[in-house]
Order: structure tokens, then C-alpha cells, then sequence
């Protein structure tokens, strides 16, 4: 009989979690304005906010962080990063970043510039908001298929090469460059293929435009490319990895992901001009240029994660366990952005919660219903992260309204996987009778989604 599979790892190291009463739910969630940020983290049961920092970091990353060097300049911690990344990207110069937005602020500072537009697929909404707060357009050239939820296809996250030269003909010198997000964390943790990849590259070359990939989940797109895509199966996470940054200029990377580290973050890039323009800015906002807003022993500790979730049986067991979850909600019959994306399931809730109308933003409803049945803490990635329109100020209700349920890496098990499914399915089960979502009392004008305070109706 041929053996089960089995994570490529065990625990050393536990950390008790606790369960709720229904009651308590109720009085934590209006005291949180029904925004799940605003809960206590020891209010959650099973806490599926996000993938991002929340992973567990192997003996050998612990290990390494023991040999961090805190010196401020010229670190040994920050030439075993720079090495590393050297090594799987192919890219000279390296700045340390606190985590991927910060990346995001630096290198931006230097290319992005009013009246700018980027075009890219499904801009990840840190990323829109520093193009969008330097009066530049984040234009979303995703595939369409990416927006319907049942539509099966391997690479859901690519860029529509049509979209993307229609952009470059019309705005070429209003475009500084291109960016692709590996994987599209917005549409659905869905990865982009290697076919893709070199078309977009093909295109950029053409208009003479660099190209930057948003690589917080790089090593998840590598995984599905050796899975899914024809010519990979033989080849290692690590040679695909080389191959997808072949293609680009340069990378913002949220290591919080594929890094397996709770902070941290950099710029990778072959263009000695973005990095002789970005490292000032790094000096100003992040701090000097061997640690920028980074401890040394979490550069040591980033580098090993870099090197682990470059292999193949890590980013097995992560996958696999994302699809188990993706499994029990089919049988349970509940929509979610199909295939299972790589991080997270992205739960459907246009298709669940028919009677809430858009304007009382049905996937902050569904977040909530889940978080009051269960302790659940997913996170709505729909039309209250979308933000408003910057210039008509209103709603943006053209995309898909999801409730995200992202998976901590080498965190849970798969019995907490069959609680999240069962809970979900409660909620499922008595969606007819769910008529009202929530209302806006409170936003910021950029980025509302951390803060904005809600009204049940
Ligand atoms: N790019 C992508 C694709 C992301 O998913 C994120 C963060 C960032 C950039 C910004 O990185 O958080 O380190 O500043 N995504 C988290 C999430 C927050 O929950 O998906 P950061």
C-alpha cells in the first residue's frame, strides 16, 4: 500500500489556544466595531487573519537567530541574507526593509511619481496605496477569468498580455514599469505561470519598460508552476525560482510569506539605477543600508527560511493542507475561489450571502457570522479593502467580495482545518435567514479596512 503523505516536519514547540462562549463573541466583536483587526488576539480560537508573520519558524531558524550580528554597519547577518537572495534570484543589489510595504515605500519613493500609471495584476492594496498616494494609478490588467469564482483554471493569477499592451500603447511614458504579483494574493492567492511571466517580460522589452514582481508568495508560484505547468515536474523550486526572476528587474519582497519570518521584508534588484535611487531613501525612512529596519538576527533567520521554503516537501505540506481545507468545503457544497489558491481559501461570499446587498458589504458579514460561530478570525479581502474611487470618492464595487480565510504556515493542524470547515458550514447552512450586513460609521480615506468602524443593521 502506498504510504499517506505526512508534513515534512514536526513540532518541538506548542502554544495553547483557547475557545469562547457565544456571548463573549458577541460583546468582543461590537466592542471591536465589527472590525476583526480591533479584536485581542486571545479573543480567537483559530486565528486565519492572515498568513503574514504568523508562521512558525523551524529549530534551524531559531538557530540562527542566535548568530545575529547587531552591529550597524556592515553586518555579517546582512551578507548571509544578501548572499541568499543573490543566490535564488540572480539579483546584485539587496535592501533590507522592515517588512513588504516598507519595500514598497522605498523603492516607490524613487520610480513612482504623479500622474504615473502602473499596470500590473491585482495590485496587492499596501501596493496600490503608495502608487495611489503618489497621485499615480494602479492599473489592474488581471486575466478575466480570475473574477469568476467557479471557473477552474491552473494559473488564475496571470496577467492579460491584451490588457497589458493596450495599457503600454496608450500611457507608454506616463509607465515607469510593470508589476506582477507572485502569487495574486487578490484574486485569490492564485499563481501566475512561467508562460506568463515571459510574456509580460517579451512586452516590457518591447515598450522598453523594467518589471518588478510583488514577491511575497514567490516560492507558492514556483510550487505551482512545477505542478501544474508542462516542462517543471523535473525541476526544483529552486531552479524555478531562478528562472521566474530571470524575467524581472527587480522584486519587493514581504519575507512575513514565503520567508517564514514574523518581520522583515527587502528590495532585490539587477538595475544598479533603482538601487542607487531607492538606497537613499532607504537611509531615510528604514535605516542603514546593511540592516534597513531589520534586526541582524532576523536576517540570519530570513535567510535559512529563504533557503527551507525553496524545497519542494516544505511547500508540499503548506499546499496540501490549504487544499485539505478546499476539500471539506467541497463537500459541504460552499463556493470559494476555485482552484485553492496557495495561501488562503477565499471564500465566496457574493454567492452565500444573496440577501445582503453590496452596500451593507456582505464578506465583512459572512467575517463576522464566522468569528460569532466559531472564534474564527478570517478577513474580508472585498469591498472595504477595495477602498473608494480616489477621484469619485465612491465605493468600489467592480471586484470580487471575499471572505479569506489565509493559512499560517507549519501553524495548524488538520483537525483545526475540519473545525474551520464545520463552522463555516453552520454559517452556511442558515445564510437565507442572514438579511443585513453592516454600515460604514467611521473610515480612513486610504486603507480603511485596518480601521474602520462598522454598524450591524
Ligand atoms: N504584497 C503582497 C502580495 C502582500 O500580500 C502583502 C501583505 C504585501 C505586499 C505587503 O507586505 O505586510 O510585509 O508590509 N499581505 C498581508 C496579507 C498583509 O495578509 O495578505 P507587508
Amino acid at each position: 500500500m502506498k504510504l499517506p503523505f505526512a508534513e515534512s516536519w514536526k513540532i518541538k514547540m506548542v502554544e495553547p489556544i483557547k475557545k469562547s462562549t457565544r456571548e463573549e463573541r458577541e460583546n468582543w466583536m461590537r466592542e471591536a466595531h465589527y472590525n476583526v483587526f480591533q479584536l485581542k488576539s486571545e479573543q480567537v480560537y483559530i486565528d486565519l487573519i492572515t498568513d503574514s508573520g504568523t508562521g512558525a519558524m523551524s529549530d534551524r531558524q531559531w538557530a540562527a537567530m542566535m548568530l545575529g550580528d547587531e552591529s550597524y554597519a556592515g553586518a555579517t547577518s546582512f551578507f548571509h541574507l544578501q548572499e541568499t537572495i543573490q543566490r535564488l534570484t540572480g539579483f546584485e543589489y539587496v535592501i533590507p526593509t522592515h517588512q513588504g510595504r516598507a519595500a514598497e515605500n522605498v523603492l516607490f519613493s524613487y520610480l513612482v511619481h504623479e500622474g504615473n500609471i502602473i499596470p500590473g495584476n491585482s495590485h496587492f492594496d499596501t501596493t496600490k496605496g503608495h502608487i495611489e498616494g503618489r497621485k499615480a494609478t494602479a492599473l489592474d490588467c488581471t486575466i478575466d477569468e480570475a473574477k469568476d469564482t467557479q471557473l477552474e483554471i491552473p494559473f488564475k493569477g496571470n496577467v492579460d498580455p491584451l490588457k497589458l499592451e493596450q495599457a503600454l500603447q496608450k500611457y507608454s511614458d506616463r509607465i515607469p514599469f510593470i508589476i506582477v504579483t507572485i502569487t495574486n494574493n487578490t484574486a485569490g492567492g492564485q499563481p501566475v505561470s512561467m508562460q506568463n511571466l515571459r510574456e509580460v517580460r517579451q512586452l516590457a522589452n518591447k515598450y522598453n519598460k523594467p518589471v518588478l514582481f510583488d514577491s511575497a508568495r514567490f516560492a507558492e508560484n514556483a510550487y505551482f508552476i512545477k505542478t501544474r505547468e508542462e516542462g517543471y515536474s523535473d525541476k526544483s523550486i529552486k531552479a524555478i525560482v531562478h528562472e521566474m526572476f530571470d524575467l524581472a528587474d527587480g522584486m519587493t519582497m514581504s519575507a512575513k510569506k514565503d520567508g517564514i519570518v514574523n518581520m522583515g521584508g527587502f528590495i532585490a534588484t539587477r538595475l544598479e539605477d533603482w538601487y542607487n535611487g531607492a538606497k537613499g531613501f532607504c537611509v531615510q525612512f528604514e535605516g542603514y543600508l546593511t540592516y534597513g529596519g531589520m534586526n541582524g538576527r532576523d536576517m540570519n533567520a530570513l535567510a535559512v527560511g529563504l533557503d527551507e521554503n525553496t524545497e519542494f516537501e516544505n511547500l508540499e505540506s503548506r499546499i496540501k493542507q490549504v487544499q485539505y481545507l478546499a476539500d471539506k468545503l467541497d463537500e459541504y457544497g460552499i463556493p470559494y475561489q476555485r482552484p485553492a489558491g496557495g495561501h488562503a481559501i477565499f471564500v465566496d461570499a457574493s454567492k452565500i450571502l444573496t440577501n445582503v446587498p453590496k452596500e451593507e458589504f456582505p464578506a465583512q458579514t459572512l467575517t463576522i457570522e464566522l468569528f460569532l460561530e466559531a472564534g474564527i478570525r478570517g478577513c474580508e479581502i472585498g469591498y472595504i479593502l477595495a477602498d473608494r474611487d480616489p477621484v469619485t470618492r465612491e465605493n468600489r464595487f467592480g471586484g470580487l467580495d471575499m471572505l479569506r480565510l489565509a493559512i499560517p504556515r507549519r501553524v495548524y493542524t488538520d483537525n483545526h482545518m475540519n473545525v474551520v470547515a464545520v463552522a463555516l458550514k453552520n454559517v452556511f447552512d442558515r445564510r437565507e435567514e442572514i438579511k443585513r450586513g453592516v454600515q460604514i460609521s467611521w473610515e480612513a480615506p486610504l486603507m480603511r479596512h485596518f480601521t474602520v468602524k462598522l454598524e450591524r443593521l
